[in-house]
């Protein structure tokens, strides 16, 4: 890291680009279709004006918060993220020690290229996300083995029935080393029968999942079991019915379908839906302290990040995952201060100008 200076993370994702091959590179900041999703989450965001408050004791902030009953030190989680290893040696694990540094919590993908029982060994609060597969008791046993192995939460994704149709993929594929491997699934992928993994794991994920299927896996763990993926409020509401114990307002970064709304413009109709019955969260196009507070404003308990972290792992590994998160935090304390609040658990709907 010690080349660059960043002062955002655009500057982050603008560097990151010498560091990856021009086919990781096109995987990760990769979108559906025409990109429309993936750009309006930042139009979005942009276009909503804060209403700030002054003369307002704003000399200590407390930026700390829970979900899940899980402390973190801020708002902000790493988004489950594919193949981190495409991006530097160290990983997802790289990201988790960042993590455990920051105090905040990561949750790790299935298609991660470390092992659940490794990345515990870094000592982050980890939660763990799901895609389940057409072979359900693969699906079942990582699940036992992310609670067995001490992951604080299951999220299963819900927005991938099939993979998104993303052009820059299909004209760059991405180029996978020979020594990489899925690590929770290297029984299921044989490289030698299926040299494409995206087309194979494609091929893998049930498209027949329904919320009956949601309600079994919620009934086979300890773990809190959140829903990722959520656009409409009646889906917030179904997921609440079948025992999710949390929500994860997503459109997977504007890489599944294209012309789904921004989130942000989206969730606050889902935490109206929810009624404070279960934590909610978002993600999608979370790049600044401003766009933390909005979420917070529209009653999001925290934000995930996904891209900008897998691109500040690139330009320096755990270093670069810790640059890209303390930028975040001054961002976002910040914007505490020029909005007149203190608290993370207080941040007053008010604040956004309707
Ligand atoms: C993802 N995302 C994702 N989501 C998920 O539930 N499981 C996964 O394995 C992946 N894999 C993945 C890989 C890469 C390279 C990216 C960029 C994204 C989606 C991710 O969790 C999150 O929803 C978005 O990345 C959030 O949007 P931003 O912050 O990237 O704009
Ligand atoms: C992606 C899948 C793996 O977004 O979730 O690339």
């Amino acid at each position: 890291m010690d080349k660059h200076f960043f002062v955002n993370l655009d500057e982050v994702e603008a560097a990151a680009q010498d560091y990856l091959t021009s086919s990781t590179y096109g995987y990760y900041a990769g979108y559906a279709s025409d990109g429309v999703t993936h750009g309006k989450n930042r139009t979005a965001f942009n276009n909503i004006e804060l209403l700030p408050r002054y003369m307002v004791d704003v000399s200590e902030r407390d930026l700390s918060t829970e979900m899940m009953g899980q402390p973190m030190d801020m708002p902000v989680m790493v988004a489950p993220m594919a193949m981190m290893g495409l991006a530097h040696a160290e990983a997802e694990c790289g990201i988790a020690r960042a993590c455990a540094e920051a105090g905040i919590t990561m949750c790790m993908s299935t298609m991660s290229n470390t092992s659940i029982e490794d990345i515990v060994k870094v000592g982050a609060n980890m939660w763990f996300q799901l895609y389940v597969h057409k072979d359900r008791g693969l699906s079942q046993h990582l699940v036992d083995r992310a609670e067995a192995a001490g992951f604080r939460a299951l999220v299963l994704t819900v927005d991938v029935p099939t993979g998104g149709y993303r052009e820059n993929v299909m004209r760059l594929p991405v180029n996978i080393p020979e020594s990489m491997v899925l690590a929770n699934l290297v029984e299921y992928w044989d490289r030698e029968k299926h040299p494409d993994l995206f087309a194979y794991v494609n091929s893998q994920f049930d498209p027949s999942l329904t919320w009956k299927d949601f309600e079994k896996f919620v009934n086979s763990t300890n773990l809190p079991v959140l829903v990722k993926g959520i656009l409409h409020p009646e889906d917030a509401k179904l997921a609440i019915e079948h025992g999710a114990a949390g929500i994860i307002v997503s459109n997977h970064g504007g890489r599944q379908l294209d012309t789904a709304p921004a989130t942000i413009n989206v969730l606050p109709c889902i935490t109206e839906a929810v009624d404070g019955r279960v934590d909610v969260m978002m993600d999608g196009g979370v790049r600044r302290g401003e766009d933390i507070i909005k979420a917070l404003a529209y009653g999001a308990k925290a934000v995930m990040v996904g891209r900008s972290i897998a691109f500040a792992l690139a330009i320096g590994g755990q270093a670069g995952v810790t640059t890209a998160l303390d930028i975040l935090r001054k961002q976002y304390d910040t914007a505490l201060m020029l909005s007149g609040v203190t608290s993370s658990r207080d941040v007053p709907r008010s604040l956004i100008l309707e």
